[in-house]
Formats: structure tokens, C-alpha cells, sequence
């Protein structure tokens, strides 16, 4: 067996517990300590555990027997904090979205470059079965040449999730709304299936919730720098939270996620005399957990699979064979990028193309 790696989380809110349980359940994997800076917090998910916990991270990252340090605080911490994980030689996990901004997304990358350390940013979703087979599909030249992608994130958020927490819903800490926080996994998705984005055409509104800074409603045109076209909808106030879709439409055949699951593949075979096309269609329903975890994390924040556990793995696999992980930050940073192109094509009412200056 491999030789078993030490983790320590920063940040025991949702989110870190989530990734306490699944570093858990992997066998080469050990969780040492914890730290947040509420001690209750930190208390509850160490002892819990039966790990050490700090309520200050720097002493988390003295640890000799901690290889990686997964940073799970609000948003716009993230830079600041894996900075100081990566000066400190430990390899660093760090939550979506990857920062708030580009430039604190660069740092980040160029200190993790600086220190040999390597970034993994969470984006789970590229790790559910029904994305790895859409990726295929598509790069087998399945689906043809790709001319449409959908992406629809239409959940619900209550006014006391909102309240929960003093970072959630402003533009200093959670850096924007339903797309900087929610939908920014099937952004993402929607531009490692489909492509690179071009250019975007945006609207966004704050329509249901109070007390909130942010976005709560969100739609976009997209082009793509194939030449494909798509669209980009989010909301945070579709009661009672309906699903998370994409939508992939190419020359030669569709596809269909919702709610992580495949539901449709629909592909046309090489011609056959007298057949006008052949249909694939299947339904790669991952398992029932995941299903019933994918529905609820439409209403329900706390709600996330088990795909933390595989993105993990593929970490710790990259360290061991000195190799990048699936997602690093330039790949984290992607997703962030767009979701600015889009906040500024809403503010200032024009058409913005990617890269951002
Ligand atoms: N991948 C996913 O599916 C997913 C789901 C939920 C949240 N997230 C991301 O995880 C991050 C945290 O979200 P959350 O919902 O867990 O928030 P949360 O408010 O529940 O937890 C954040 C925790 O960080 C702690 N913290 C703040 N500053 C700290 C510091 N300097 N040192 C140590 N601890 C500190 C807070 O006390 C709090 O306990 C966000 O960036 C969010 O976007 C990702």
C-alpha cells in the first residue's frame, strides 16, 4: 500500500466537515489536525474526529506529519491563507471557487510554483461519472462538432441561509452570488466539455432575498472560442431548489446531465443504408446516495456527494507521481474568469471577451 498521506483542514464550517469525512474514508489517507477560528468549531470537528484542533491554522502548519492542508474558509480568504500553506511546504487543497479574483487566484498559483508544492482546486463535479463519459464522448468525436451548451443552475437558498453566515451574500468574502458561489461547478463543467469561452453578454439581478449584496438571479449568452454558442442561467431563488443542468448539443449527438446524472446520450451512428440514425440512449444513474445527494443539494447546501473523496484521490495521487492534478489552478482559475466576464458584461451592460485584461 501506499504510504499514507496527513491532511489538516482550515475552516470547520459545512464544507470542512464535509472534507474531514471524506479524507476519512480514504485508506492511504489520515487526518491529523484541524483549525478554524471559532474554538467551538474547531473543537467539535477535532474531538469528533479524535484529531488535534487549533483556532490558529499557523500552528496547523507546523506540523511535520501534515502533507497536505485543505483550506475551506470563506472565499476570499483563499488566497491569503493557502499563501502561507504553501510557504510553509505543504501541499494545498483549496475550495471553490479558487479565489475572488484573478489576481489573487495568480498568487496563489505563482506561491504554490515557488514553494514545489501542488494546487488542487475543488471542482468535483469533473470527477462524477457522468462527466468522465460526456469528456469521453466528446473526445472521441462522438457528439460531432459541438454547436450549443446550456448550463442551468436553478436552486434554492433560503433568507437564513443567507443569514448564516456574515461572508455569505457579500462581494468582499463570497465575491459575488448564486454564480460566484453555486453555480460556478457547471460553469465550469460547461467549459471543460464545451471549450474555452470567448465572449459573454450578461444580466444579473438581486430579486428575492434582502440583505444581500450580490446576484440572485443570473443569465448569460456565451460564445465559445469553437465557434460553439451557449447560455448560462442561475438562480438561487427557485423554490423549492430544482436541478443543476447541462445541456451539450454537437453535429452528431446530445448529452444531458442533470443533477450529476447522465440522463440522456443520444448518438448517431456511422450511416447504415435504409436507417436514417441510430440511437444510443442510456441512463448512467451513479448510485442511489449520489442521486439522492445531487436532488437535495438544490435546497440544501450540507448536501454533497461523495465526489470530494475521488478528487482527493487524484491529489494524492498527482504528489505521488510528481505529476499535476486533474484541476490545478490554472484549470480553478478558468471557471473564476468567466463568472468576472459576466459580472462585468452585467455591470457595464456590454459584450466582454475572455482573456480579462
Ligand atoms: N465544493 C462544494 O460543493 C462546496 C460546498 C460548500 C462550500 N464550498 C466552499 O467552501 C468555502 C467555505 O464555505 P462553508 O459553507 O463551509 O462556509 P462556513 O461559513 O460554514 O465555514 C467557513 C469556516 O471558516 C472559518 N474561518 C474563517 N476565517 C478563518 C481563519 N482565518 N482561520 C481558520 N478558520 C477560519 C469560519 O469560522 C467558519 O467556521 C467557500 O469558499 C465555499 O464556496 C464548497
Amino acid at each position: 500500500m501506499a504510504e499514507t498521506l496527513g491532511f489538516g483542514v482550515i475552516g470547520c464550517g459545512v464544507i470542512g466537515r464535509k472534507h474531514a469525512q471524506e479524507i476519512e474514508q480514504l485508506e492511504d489517507a489520515r487526518l491529523v489536525a484541524v483549525a478554524d477560528a471559532i474554538p467551538s468549531r474547531a473543537e467539535e470537528l477535532g474531538g469528533g474526529h479524535g484529531v488535534d484542533w487549533y483556532t490558529d491554522f499557523h500552528l496547523l502548519l507546523t506540523r511535520p506529519d501534515i502533507d497536505i492542508v485543505n483550506v475551506c474558509t470563506p472565499s476570499g480568504m483563499h488566497a491569503d491563507i493557502a499563501i502561507e500553506v504553501a510557504k510553509s511546504g505543504k501541499h494545498v487543497i483549496v475550495e471553490k471557487p479558487i479565489d475572488i479574483t484573478l489576481a489573487k487566484a495568480d498568487a496563489m498559483i505563482q506561491a504554490c510554483r515557488d514553494a514545489g508544492v501542488k494546487l488542487c482546486v475543488i471542482s468535483q463535479h469533473r470527477f462524477d461519472p457522468s462527466t468522465v463519459r460526456v469528456k469521453q464522448e466528446i473526445a472521441a468525436g462522438s457528439l460531432g462538432r459541438l454547436i450549443l451548451g446550456e448550463a442551468a443552475v436553478n436552486w434554492y437558498r433560503s433568507q437564513g441561509y443567507y443569514d448564516s453566515g456574515d461572508w455569505r451574500g457579500t462581494w468582499a468574502l463570497d465575491g459575488g452570488g448564486v454564480l460566484m458561489n453555486q453555480s460556478i461547478h457547471t460553469i465550469d463543467l460547461l467549459q471543460y466539455l464545451m471549450g474555452p469561452v470567448e465572449s459573454v453578454h450578461a444580466y444579473t439581478a438581486t430579486m428575492a432575498h434582502e440583505r444581500i449584496e450580490v446576484e440572485d438571479v443570473a443569465t448569460a449568452v456565451v460564445r465559445f472560442q469553437n465557434g460553439a454558442l451557449g447560455t448560462i442561467v442561475g438562480t438561487t431563488a427557485a423554490y423549492p431548489g430544482l436541478s443543476a443542468r447541462i445541456e451539450l448539443f454537437g453535429t452528431t449527438g446530445s448529452a444531458v446531465i442533470d443533477a450529476d446524472r447522465l440522463t440522456h446520450l443520444y448518438l448517431m451512428a456511422a450511416p447504415v443504408q435504409g436507417m436514417k440514425h441510430h440511437v444510443e440512449t442510456v441512463n448512467l444513474a451513479t448510485t442511489e446516495t449520489n442521486m439522492n445527494e445531487a436532488a437535495a443539494a438544490a435546497s440544501n447546501p450540507a448536501a454533497i456527494s461523495d465526489a470530494h473523496r475521488r478528487q482527493f484521490r487524484d491529489m494524492m495521487e498527482a504528489i505521488r507521481e510528481n505529476r499535476e492534478p486533474l484541476v490545478n489552478g490554472e484549470e480553478g482559475r478558468k471557471g473564476l474568469e468567466i463568472i468576472l466576464a459576466i459580472y462585468q458584461s452585467a455591470k457595464t451592460g456590454k459584450t466582454v471577451t475572455l482573456p480579462l485584461g
